[in-house]
């Protein structure tokens, strides 16, 4: 026999309870996300790899050494989506979106990919919602998107939720912050980690991120962006705030909070869940009100969040679903009677009845077995004898005419 064949690492089937628990995270999305505006949106799985190369930003992991990247159409470099911003943001600009109303409000639930280490929480293929509202750059709409991420986050019941927040100000302002960092990094480059100091000079602001307790120490006396914001940005934060109390939505406003990708601008957040391990980032997001000219569009403000399903669902614990109850379980004496036993598990199911079929060449001993664990309401017997009916319910078993079967389940007879 050859070797088996399985899955490739970072990624996983879904099977069983787990397609249930998704499928309504799906309707959940849906609900709260069309009932704010939001339609939904498919892009393709890969795009040119310079879409998130300008738009993710060439110093980040993501782009750095973690995209799927291949060629294709001879030179031509294609990159499987590691996120769904920048191809919502270029769909924007290829589609005219901006002749519409403003914001375009806009939603999806896909697969990415990033050649990230696997473990818990962490794969190489995984599926995030996220929204996205494009063509505003009124606190209202961030404070809108964080809201909604919160309201499907507490419907999926994901546990133990904290919501951090904070403000990127403009890119001028960051290049300044950023200049000042870095003299305050190289003046302490010996209590730093070999990782931060050769990042220093590509991105500084990861340093907040690092784990190294040295660098920690160092981290805590460092000077902070949000002490450094223009005052429109500050102005801008404030009121995104604001509308967040008025909401009544706790949030810590945290000065070191920096994201895995650089076209934010402005409110950048993040809700973690004490329910899950290292990985404890549910979901998040932020403005990006340069990504558009990023990727050769006009000036365009946008805001989004984007919330990995299968952390969400992992922090909401295991949820039991009850299986689609069955109707009806049909079983029949002998291969003569297998074709109007088909036809009947069919015609039950048109008639919008769950109804199955024997499919495992089981005798009838074998069949009645099954549709006992099967938890059918009414088992139906075909056989030389005619059509037999048995309430699972009150045990009783009668014989019917074959094509009154229907109207016995649903009760008219
Ligand atoms: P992100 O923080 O890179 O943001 O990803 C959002 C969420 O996707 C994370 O909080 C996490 O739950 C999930 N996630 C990310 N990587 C993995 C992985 N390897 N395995 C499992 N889950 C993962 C974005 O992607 C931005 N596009 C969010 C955004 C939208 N910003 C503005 N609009």
């Amino acid at each position: 026999m050859s070797r088996t064949i399985q899955a490739p690492r970072g990624t996983f089937d879904v099977l069983g309870e787990q397609a249930l628990a998704r499928e309504r995270l799906e309707a959940d999305a849906r609900r709260i996300l069309e009932r704010a505006g939001y339609s939904r949106i498919e892009t393709p799985t890969f795009e040119a790899t310079e879409l998130f190369a300008r738009g993710v930003g060439e110093s980040t992991d993501v782009v750095q050494k973690e995209m799927y990247t291949f060629a294709d159409d001879g030179d031509q470099s294609y990159t499987l989506r590691p996120e769904g911003t920048a191809p919502v943001c270029r769909a924007y600009l290829e589609h005219g979106m901006h002749k519409l109303p403003q914001p375009v409000k806009l939603w999806y639930l896909s697969s990415f990919f990033r050649r990230e280490r696997p473990q818990a929480g962490r794969y190489r293929q995984f599926w995030q919602v996220g929204a996205e509202a494009i063509g505003s750059d009124d606190p209202a709409v961030d404070a809108e998107i964080v809201l909604l991420l919160a309201e499907l986050l507490e419907a999926v019941g994901t546990k133990g939720v904290r919501l951090r927040i904070g403000s990127l100000g403009s890119p001028e302002a960051r290049v300044a912050y950023r200049e000042q960092l870095q003299g305050y990094l190289r003046a302490h480059e010996a209590e730093l980690s070999a990782e931060v100091v050769s990042r220093i000079d590509l991105n500084p602001l990861r340093a907040f991120d690092a784990d190294h307790p040295g660098t920690r120490r160092v981290m805590e006396r460092a000077p902070r962006l949000l002490d450094a914001l223009a005052p429109e940005d500050a102005e801008h934060f404030a009121e995104v705030l604001a509308f967040l109390d008025a909401a009544g939505l706790a949030h810590e406003v945290d000065t070191t909070l920096v994201r895995g990708l650089d076209y934010y601008t402005r409110t950048v957040f993040e809700f973690t869940s004490d329910a899950l391990g290292a990985q404890s980032g549910v979901g998040g997001g932020g403005r990006y009100d340069g990504l558009i000219e990023q990727i050769g569009g006009p000036h365009t403000p946008g805001m989004g969040f984007a919330a990995g399903v299968e952390r969400m669902l992992m922090a909401a614990g295991a949820q039991p679903t009850a299986p689609v109850p069955l109707d009806l379980y049909v079983a029949y004496a002998g291969a003569s009677h297998r074709a109007a036993a088909f036809r009947l598990a069919a015609d039950a199911r048109r008639a919008g009845h769950a109804a199955r079929l024997e499919l495992g060449g089981r005798s009838l001993k074998g069949q009645l077995k099954q549709a006992d664990r099967s938890g059918a309401r009414y088992v139906a017997i075909l056989g030389d004898e005619g059509t037999s009916l048995k309430d699972m319910e009150t045990g009783e078993q009668r014989t019917v005419e074959p094509d009154t079967v229907m109207h016995h389940i649903r009760g008219d007879l």
